[in-house]
């Protein structure tokens, strides 16, 4: 929207509340907001509701009304920024726009005690266009589909980066050593877990002292589980607790076991005896790793309202404490989930003044790495500057590169303003640069993020890292990495969309995505490593292991038992040269099998859930129907393209 016609919006709705003679200027405006500097709070927010109120029963389209609230509410958060979280409130539960708990964690002000994002909504409306592209785009993704999803712009990144050289479009051939790599994803503390509370609960979060079945239960013997005991790990070993008597409480459906439910997050004794069985795996077989990934999210699921500054904070340092205890001098290079962050989700650009609500997550993050001994001092610098991402090169040579994905997230406020600019927060700056750095270098490359593209991001950003890898790879980009989903997954990335041009010869890179140690939800906890080429850093193989996390319910609470899954290149029968890495080729005949048989579909989920009791059955329910468009579409709009959505 042009400064014109904001002053027009902001005019209309000053005649409204103020009586206020037309603003012709940017004088004016500035007379304004000094005239009603100490203008009575509470006849503003009657006003403004009023407006929005009269706008949800005038005949314009769902649409229509969303970006003129958004209008509406810009021209507020100019004037009285803190007002916008008290008005959009008051107007969504007085209308019932939404559940009054989702009006509150959506709209009203972030504090401490809890993650609602009001806050981060009127900053956002402060920088937004709501007749333009964020508006359509705010409307679609964060309004239920209110507007359709606009068409992404046809911008380019291809102005940052050389030519490509004619030796940087195939792949090193792998030499025939291989050393070990730890990827860990997904821990989701749930820190409280209780044992006895209920697991079987109706909404939310289950196992903490708040969860609740809604039918209420006059049957305490209808389970055979007995593992209800106060356990830990202290320095070297389980210590079994004693037993603690969950069924006084007659209310409760299905207690919570010691390690863990389907339903719930992790309890740091799951964390524990998953970092535990690395240890112990790695020193019965004497294999070492020479370092480990972690792709993100720390803090687990609970309601926003539940969500306390305190707890993210301390949720990120118990799990990273525990990792550093258990894999010792194993250097991890980690990057941030769309849940390590307060409030939930959200991240503002560097600059655009807003970001020191962010910066604590950015320096904790750096020292607590650098402590570790995970970072150099340079490194560290890096992630304080880069929104915890930062550039790192190993011994043997290898680049990685770490990247904070919420920057890109659909649900964080901040990637809705300016949005169809390719690149207000700087980071696809430093990706390409350490890219370009490393290219001209030969050099390879492998780069982490929390959310994969093909979802949950925005398409513009999505597209843009799809141009990013095709112009790097197979090269320079030799494996990207990712966790979010919680489930064993890979993507693949073709030069040209459409379900024609899914073909070996399109084939252009693929993504890692990390199965989850949180069992949450309906998953067995896991965790992988890779044998990975000396020379090329290239995969060869992935080795997944887990816990059937069902045993340990009824195993009078005995410790988890770790075992082998199964290993990518031996897992689907696929024809394979011994020596060729599992690249994107590879993960294209693995995708094409899964649509050309459910029996390979069926397997690709077991190994998806790792055998969880809630794997679907791909021949009798719809429950695999979407998986190949999933794992061969790398952005956003590929993938609804694929699906058919065209919302
Ligand atoms: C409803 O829409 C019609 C035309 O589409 C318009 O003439 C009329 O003024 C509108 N009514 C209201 C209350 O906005
Ligand atoms: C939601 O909040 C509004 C306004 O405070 C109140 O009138 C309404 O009764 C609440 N609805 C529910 C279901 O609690
Ligand atoms: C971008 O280009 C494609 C192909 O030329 C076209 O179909 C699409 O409409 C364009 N999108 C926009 C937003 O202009
Ligand atoms: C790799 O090395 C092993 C012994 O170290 C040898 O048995 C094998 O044939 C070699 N493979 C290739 C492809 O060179
Ligand atoms: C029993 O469990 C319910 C949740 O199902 C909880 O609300 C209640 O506080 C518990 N009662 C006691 C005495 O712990
Ligand atoms: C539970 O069972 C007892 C005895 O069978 C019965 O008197 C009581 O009404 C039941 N309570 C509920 C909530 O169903
Ligand atoms: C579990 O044990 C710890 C320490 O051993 C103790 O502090 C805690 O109160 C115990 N919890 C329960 C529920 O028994
Ligand atoms: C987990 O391990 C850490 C580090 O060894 C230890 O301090 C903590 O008490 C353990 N917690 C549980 C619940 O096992
Ligand atoms: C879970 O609760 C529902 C009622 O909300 C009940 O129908 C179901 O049988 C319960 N499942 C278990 C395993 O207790
Ligand atoms: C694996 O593939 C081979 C050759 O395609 C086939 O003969 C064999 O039956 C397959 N094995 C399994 C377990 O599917
Ligand atoms: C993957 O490796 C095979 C065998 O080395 C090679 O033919 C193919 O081109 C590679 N694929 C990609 C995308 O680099
Ligand atoms: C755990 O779940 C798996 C998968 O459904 C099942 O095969 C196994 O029998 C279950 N184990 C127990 C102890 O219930």
């Amino acid at each position: 929207m042009s400064f014109r016609a904001f002053l027009l919006a902001l005019n209309l709705l000053s005649a409204l509340v103020f009586g206020s003679p037309v603003i012709s200027g940017k004088d004016d405006l500035v007379e304004i907001l000094n005239a009603h500097e100490n203008f009575n709070d509470g006849s503003i927010v009657a006003a403004f509701v009023d407006e929005l109120k009269s706008l949800s029963s005038s005949n314009k389209t769902k649409c229509e009304q969303c970006v003129t609230r958004l209008a509406i509410g810009k021209s507020l958060s100019l004037l009285k920024p803190n007002l916008v979280p008290k008005v959009f409130t008051k107007w969504c539960t007085e209308t019932g726009y939404m559940s009054n708990k989702t009006c509150i964690a959506t709209f009203s002000r972030n504090t401490v005690e809890s993650s609602n994002t009001g806050t981060n909504f009127a900053d956002m409306l402060s920088l937004m266009d709501p007749f333009g592209y964020d508006g359509q785009l705010y409307c679609n993704y964060k309004e239920s589909g209110a507007c359709p999803k606009p068409l992404t712009p046809n911008v380019s990144l291809s102005h940052m980066w050389p030519e490509k050289q004619p030796k940087h479009s195939i792949a090193p051939e792998p030499s025939n050593e291989t050393f070990n790599v730890l990827h860990v994803s997904d821990f989701h503390i749930e820190l409280d877990y209780t044992v006895g509370a209920e697991a079987n609960c109706s909404a939310s979060m289950c196992c903490t002292p708040h969860s609740k079945n809604s039918v209420s239960n006059n049957n305490t013997d209808q389970h055979k589980w007995n593992s209800y005991y106060n356990s830990s790990y202290t320095d070297d070993s389980f210590s079994k607790g004693s037993l603690i008597d969950v069924f006084q409480n007659s209310s409760v459906w299905a207690p919570a076991t010691t390690f863990g439910n389907y339903k719930c997050d992790a309890p740091e004794i799951l964390i524990n005896s998953s970092l535990d069985s690395i240890a112990q795996f790695s020193k019965d077989n004497d294999i070492n790793f020479d370092f480990a990934i972690f792709t993100g999210d720390l803090v687990d699921h609970d309601e926003i309202s539940l969500t306390s500054y305190e707890m993210t904070v301390q949720s990120e340092e118990i799990v990273f404490r525990d990792i550093k205890k258990k894999l010792a001098d194993v250097p991890v290079y980690s990057v941030m989930g769309n849940h390590d962050t307060f409030p939930y989700g959200e991240l503002a650009q560097e600059n655009h003044g807003f970001a020191n609500l962010f910066s604590w997550n950015a320096e904790l993050m750096a020292d607590l790495w650098e402590d570790y001994g995970w970072l150099g001092p340079s490194e560290s610098q890096y992630a304080r500057k880069h929104y915890t991402g930062f550039s790192v090169v190993t011994k043997k040579g290898l680049k990685v590169i770490a990247l904070n994905s919420n920057v890109w997230y659909k649900k964080n406020h901040y990637a809705y303003w300016n949005a169809s600019e390719p690149d207000t927060f700087g980071q696809f700056q430093f990706l390409i640069d350490e890219l370009v750095e490393s290219e001209s270098k030969d050099q390879r490359v492998w780069i982490l993020a929390h959310i994969p593209f093909s979802s949950d991001v925005l398409p513009l950003p999505s597209k843009l890292f799809a141009e990013v890898v095709q112009r790097f790879s197979p090269y320079t980009v030799a494996n990207i990495f990712f966790g979010h989903t919680h489930l064993d997954q890979f993507e693949i990335l073709y030069s040209t969309s459409g379900e024609d041009a899914k073909t070996i010869e399109n084939v252009v890179a693929s993504s890692w995505i990390s199965q989850a140690v949180t069992p949450w939800v309906n998953n067995n906890p896991s965790w992988r490593y890779y044998t990975v080429d000396e020379k090329t850093f290239s995969i060869m193989n992935a080795y997944n292991f887990y816990t059937k996390l069902n045993e340990t319910f009824t195993n009078d609470g005995a410790e988890p038992v770790w075992e082998f899954e199964y290993s990518s290149r031996e897992g689907y029968n696929i024809t394979w040269p011994e020596t060729s890495p599992l690249n994107a080729t590879y993960w294209h005949k693995v995708a094409s099998a899964i649509n050309n048989s459910v029996e390979a579909n069926q397997l690709y989920r077991n190994y998806a859930m790792r055998f969880s009791p809630y794997v679907p059955d791909c021949a009798k329910s719809t429950g695999c129907a979407d998986d190949y468009c999933y794992l061969t579409s790398f952005t956003v709009d590929e993938y609804d393209a694929c699906v058919g959505s065209s919302s």
